[in-house]
């Protein structure tokens, strides 16, 4: 191997990379460590990632001992030995390979395809983990602080995330010194995270990597970004439409578990491949979206392929009704990673229409007498506004045919 690139790049960067046998003599000094699947290990000259290559491959020999009999624990937790690498790197084209030559390491140990959920996963993970910046003035390459994400693994195929600033995890040390002034308080008196994300799936962490759910395997490492969860940006936009934060959508779903198990003699709900959910008065598509993520972890046995297993939970058991034609485009969006649920990027693969199982369609009344017979709305009263129908007749028409009659909802589709 070539230790260095060019005797310039010496020069101006001290870049010389540390040779194979000198990284494992360092590395076993901390053994135990290296070998732990949650140590975190921050390089803050990572190069193109001599030291952290070599730690991730200990990390994964330690999955393979301790989880290497459920293929859902293993990916979970290698996923998780890689969101505990950081690294830092000024120069672009080292970052890049750094990033590059994890993905591989972990790619080759889970035989990943660039297509697949877990590997667009990890290419997200590595954008967040893997820093285009300068480690003495904690910045990076455009000048914001440096900041890192702390990941968890809550089980069940859900991560945590808190993002902390980096200079401030520096100043960790000084705090808790003997005499200083802060020594008396506890660390997280003072380390409050820089941000705080709900829970993620594999899955969600894919749809978040720079291409969205429709990067392809291919895209540039270069698209860095953070984004947040988008759902949770519409909910606190200042509107006259009320939005469901993921968050609050996923404690109602929490209920919604324990009432089922109360009632199904402690049945998990989200390893049924049977049930259906309907949201009739969907918007931003919230509830669909984290109904989805959660059958996707739970049905990973009854239905081990991931691609037949979304596509069974997206065609069979996943409806939705758009209060409006805009609702119905942005539920769409939340679930199939597209407004048109047969096109290129969405995630379902088994649908025949755009709509897919999520509709907006503005239907007539079913006059029986004077009334309507699904809505109960009077014919007299229509005759009167007719041409001056609102979206509320039409949702409350929609509304009262799912509830009345869910089985022509779920047959029209
Ligand atoms: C001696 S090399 C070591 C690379 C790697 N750690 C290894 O052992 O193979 C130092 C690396 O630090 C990078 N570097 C230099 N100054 C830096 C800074 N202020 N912040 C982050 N990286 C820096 C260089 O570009 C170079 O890749």
């Amino acid at each position: 191997m070539n230790h260095i690139k060019s005797k310039q790049r010496v020069a101006d960067h001290g870049e010389i990379f540390t040779p194979a046998w000198m990284v494992e003599a360092m590395l076993d000094l901390v053994k135990g460590e290296t070998e732990r699947i949650d140590s975190r290990f921050l390089e803050s000259a990572c190069g193109d990632g001599n030291f952290l290559v070599q730690v991730l491959r200990r990390k994964l020999a330690a999955v393979e001992m301790k989880y290497g009999k459920s293929d859902f624990e293993r990916q979970h937790y290698a996923l998780l030995g890689l969101m505990c690498l950081y690294g830092i790197e000024l120069l672009p084209d080292n970052i890049a390979e750094c990033r590059a030559n994890l993905l591989e390491v972990f790619a080759e140990y889970l035989n990943l395809d660039p297509s697949d959920d877990l590997y667009r996963a990890a290419f997200y993970v590595l954008s967040q983990n893997l820093v285009h910046g300068d480690a003495m003035t904690m910045r990076t390459h455009d000048a914001k602080a440096i900041t890192f994400a702390e990941w968890g693994y809550l089980g069940k195929g859900r991560f945590q995330r808190r993002d902390f600033r980096f200079d401030s995890l520096t100043q960790s040390a000084a705090y808790s010194a003997e005499d200083s002034l802060f020594a008396h308080l506890g660390k997280h008196e003072i380390f409050t995270p820089a941000k705080t994300y709900p829970p993620m799936t594999v899955i969600e962490l894919r749809c978040r990597s720079a291409g969205g759910c429709s990067m392809s395997g291919q895209a540039s490492f270069t698209l860095r970004s953070r984004n947040p969860d988008v759902l949770t940006c519409i909910a606190n936009l200042s509107n006259d439409e009320v939005f469901t934060p993921p968050e609050f959508a996923n404690r109602m779903l929490d209920t919604l578990t324990e009432a089922w198990a109360a009632n199904h003699k402690g049945a998990n709900l989200w390893a049924d491949q049977t049930v259906k959910f309907l949201d009739p008065c969907t918007k931003s598509g919230v509830f669909l979206r984290e109904i989805t993520s959660r059958l996707t972890q739970g049905l990973e046995r009854e239905i081990p392929n991931l691609e037949k297993r979304v596509n069974h939970i997206l065609t069979k058991q996943v409806f939705g009704i758009g209060i409006t034609q805009i609702t119905s485009l942005l539920a769409r969006r939340s679930v199939y990673c597209s407004k048109h649920a047969k096109g290129e990027h969405s995630i379902a693969k088994g649908f025949a229409t755009d709509d897919g199982n999520i509709w907006f369609k503005r239907m007539e009344h079913t006059w029986a007498g004077d009334k309507c017979k699904f809505c109960g709305a009077g014919k007299s009263v229509f005759d009167r506004a007719e041409g001056l129908e609102t979206d509320a007749d039409t949702f409350r028409r929609d509304l009262s045919i799912a509830f009345q009659s869910p089985t022509r909802f779920l047959k029209a589709a």
